[in-house]
């Protein structure tokens, strides 16, 4: 893996003195994770109260799925760094269809991360936040019956009273979020955040991901290219209404490995009037 941006202030190659060499080291694990560090969250001055960080990856041509999974479009990079943001996160945000159509279980204890973790105050794994209205799912899985941390349910207080009820059972946390049957985007990172949940990572998929830009929530946006093109009509990484007026972001890193760029860019805020 190689950092592409910012680039070093490497002194320009002369006859006598040639390029340095470009070859892509391994990166430690401390590394990435330094690469991907979350900025200061908390209650102080200078601290944001909560960071909305996005994960996805897409083809060259755009695709986020290649026969409805996202893996064939990923690499073993590309897994390690998404592994990353899930050790760096206090809770994972994903919408029910990519829940059920990925198969989500709990997140993994990571040896590497525990001491990390326990300096930073946080659980052993993120909690995982399953976004659903219809709560069309399976109760009786792992991710709610065996994870390290209770997973969440953000959805409304007027979803199907039967299925609240068995989410409570299998252990969920269910946490109302609106007063329909859907949760309001905008007051998910609040509730989270008044949980003690502030370093936030949502996977999508594009339809929760399009609702967090719309709703002016989303902080950052780690998306990594995939070398690949698949056509077809697979959505892009945001998928639903246009927004009033395009959301400006400034980029923020580039690394590279075979071909794979995964970039950050970090949200531009209006400035005030
Ligand atoms: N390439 C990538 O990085 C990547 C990442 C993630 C997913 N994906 C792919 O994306 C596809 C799924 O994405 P998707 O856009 O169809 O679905 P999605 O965003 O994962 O989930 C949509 C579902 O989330 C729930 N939801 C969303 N907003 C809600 C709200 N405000 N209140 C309550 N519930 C809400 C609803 O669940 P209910 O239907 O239960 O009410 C809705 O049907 C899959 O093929 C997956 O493989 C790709």
């Amino acid at each position: 893996m190689r950092r592409l941006f910012p680039s070093s202030n490497a002194p320009v190659p002369t006859p006598d003195a040639p390029a340095p060499d470009v070859s892509a080291p391994e990166w430690s694990i401390a590394e990435i994770a330094e690469e991907y560090a979350y900025p200061p969250v908390g209650e102080g001055a200078d601290e944001a109260d909560r960071w909305l960080r996005g994960n996805m990856v897409a083809s060259l041509d755009g695709a986020i799925h290649h026969g409805g999974r996202s893996q064939p479009l990923s690499s073993k990079a590309d897994m390690w760094i998404f592994g990353v943001l899930r050790a760096l996160a206090d809770v994972v945000v994903v919408g029910a269809r990519t829940v059920r159509q990925e198969g989500y279980r709990p997140a993994k204890r990571r040896s590497g991360f525990a001491d990390r973790r326990a300096a930073a105050g946080q659980a052993p794994v993120p909690a995982i936040a399953v976004v659903s209205a219809g709560l069309e799912l399976d109760f009786s899985a792992p991710l709610f019956t065996e994870p390290v941390v209770p997973t969440l349910l953000i959805t409304g207080s007027g979803a199907p009273a039967d299925r609240v009820a068995e989410a409570s059972r299998a252990g969920a946390e269910v946490v109302f979020a609106g007063e329909g049957s859907s949760a309001d985007p905008s007051r998910v990172p609040g509730l989270l955040a008044a949980r003690g949940l502030r370093r936030q990572l949502t996977e999508g998929g594009p339809t929760l991901l399009g609702e967090f830009a719309d709703a002016g929530v989303l902080d950052e946006l780690c998306l990594s290219i995939s070398p690949r093109i698949v056509a077809g009509s697979a959505p892009r990484i945001m998928n639903g209404p246009v927004l009033p007026d395009p959301d400006e972001f400034t980029l923020e890193g580039v690394l590279e490995e075979e071909g794979f760029l995964f970039t950050r860019y970090r949200r531009l805020r209006p400035t005030a009037e």
